[in-house]
């Protein structure tokens, strides 16, 4: 056991209290990010002057030493210290010894935890953000190869009208922009300094809270200390943006499962991205769909787990709020794989344009036109559908599809009907003739296509600045 504290208590803690109050088991992942506020802090310290130059130098060397130790695998994070902090206190000291129990002049752990976890979200949201790039990218590729690849648009799963794989795709395309967009929000609104707050009320040194804001690379200090310590607010935005990122895929995911089913065959998983029976030799399963499916689970449960630990805390630091670890690390860990197997896999998916097209035709997906036809026509739209569904009925009888009714059959139905009746029903023309904005048409897709492309070449030109 080595702690940071002791000089009240007669008594050594309870082993099993020891083990139950650590984090070190989790937080170590947090070592680069309080390895980094600490030099920030002790760049700060010596400009105030509470730190001279030789004792900052000294604390510098000493944690950029153990920061390159620790990467390459020399110096093992040992559990017996109850959190990283500790754990690169402790070392420092003992490497540089006085100028080390220097360092923590005018901080909290508690400030320093906040400090911590908010530079980890910020480079995370990055990497995220890449990933879900990356899933844009594929799925654009798949729109400008599909604007006359035919499919049924489903509503209630049951065929409804007949749309295009790139109109269908850029559906996605569209949720996935705006969880980057939210990531981006989220980042902007926490982009402030919790360092400097102390354990809740501030510190009677001389800090200068905008020099470590602008080292670590935040917009600003925060600016109440009570709030500082205690705020969690951007860890559940995160978890609930990651939720909404895992039902995104979860339903693509569903979708994915359903098209690569035998009666469907839409798709075909290729064979890196799926996995076999140990019984059935002829299965072939879509397991990462299923399991990302299956992940979403998890994530809900992080965002549902750490909403209910932050309800009732009264301010400010709480214990309590060391559980925002493990929901946060599992949901960005389960996010970022998800992320880059959903898009290895749709990126070499097959998809099979045959049985799409032969899907669309068959299902009377092409009813609603049939009866805008008789609207064209001077017919009253109710009544207009009220001769599309018989006719329906019909075909339904004869097993056969509105395309294949011959005219004779259809004016015996309406005289209204003419031989243009074919063209106005062929699955291209109802496609093609949809030309309002965010409609399947060829026009108004490759429109959205270009806005899409654009988005992410600006996007691209800005990372690059
Ligand atoms: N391990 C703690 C956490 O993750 C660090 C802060 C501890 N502060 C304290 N006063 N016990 O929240």
């Amino acid at each position: 056991m080595a702690q940071l504290w002791g000089g009240r208590f007669t008594k050594e803690t309870d082993q099993m209290v020891y083990q139950f109050n650590a984090s070190i088991s989790f937080d170590q992942r947090l070592c680069e990010q309080d390895i980094r506020g600490s030099i920030a802090h002790a760049t700060m310290l010596a400009r105030q002057g509470v730190l001279t130059e030789e004792e900052k130098t000294a604390i510098i060397e000493g944690l950029t030493g153990i920061r390159e130790d620790v990467r390459a695998g020399r110096l093992a994070i040992s559990d017996t210290f109850e959190d990283i902090h500790s754990f690169v206190e402790a070392t420092l000291t003992e490497r540089i010894g006085e100028p080390g129990k220097k360092l923590h002049t005018g901080r909290s752990r508690n400030d320093q935890v906040a400090l911590d976890m908010k530079l980890y979200v910020k480079d995370e949201i990055l990497v995220l953000d890449g990933l879900l790039r990356e899933l844009l990218q594929a799925l654009l590729g798949i729109m400008e190869e599909n604007l006359d690849t035919y499919m049924p648009g489903f509503t209630h799963l049951q065929k409804a009208q007949p749309v295009t794989l790139a109109h269908h795709v850029g559906a996605y395309f569209e949720m996935f922009r705006r969880d980057r967009s939210r990531l981006h929000d989220i980042r902007a609104r926490m982009d402030t300094c919790p360092l400097g707050a102390g354990a809740l009320a501030g510190t009677t040194y001389p800090l200068d809270r905008d020099l470590t804001a602008e080292l670590l690379g935040f917009a600003g200090p925060t600016l109440n200390s009570m709030d500082s310590v205690s705020d969690r607010d951007y860890l559940i935005e995160l978890l609930s943006a990651l939720s909404t990122v895992m039902m995104h895929l979860s339903r693509f995911c569903e979708e994915i499962i359903i098209w690569n089913s035998n009666e469907y065959q839409f798709v075909e998983i290729d064979d890196a991205y799926s996995t076999g029976s140990s019984i059935m030799p002829q299965k072939k399963n879509p397991d990462i769909a299923e399991l990302i499916r299956g992940k979403t689970g998890r994530v809900y449960g992080s965002l549902m787990g750490f909403l209910t630990t932050m309800k009732g805390l009264p301010l400010a630091y709480n214990k309590d709020m060391q559980e925002d670890k493990e929901p946060v690390f599992d949901a960005v860990d389960t996010v970022k794989d998800c992320l880059a197997l959903f898009t290895g896999m749709i990126a070499t998916m097959t998809f099979r344009e045959d049985r799409m097209e032969d899907s669309a035709k068959n299902g009377f997906t092409n009813a609603t036109d049939a009866a805008d036809y008789l609207v064209n026509h001077g017919v009253p739209f109710r009544d207009a559908h009220g001769i599309v569904g018989r006719l329906v009925l019909y075909c339904l009888e004869k097993k056969i599809s509105l395309d294949e009714m011959s005219l004779e059959e259809y004016r015996k139905i309406s005289p209204v009907f003419e031989e243009d009746i074919y063209e106005a029903i062929s699955m291209q023309t109802c496609v093609k003739r949809r030309t309002t904005l965010g409609a399947p048409g060829e026009e108004p897709m490759k429109k959205v296509i270009g806005l899409c492309r654009k988005y992410l070449d600006e996007d691209q030109d800005r990372r690059r600045d």
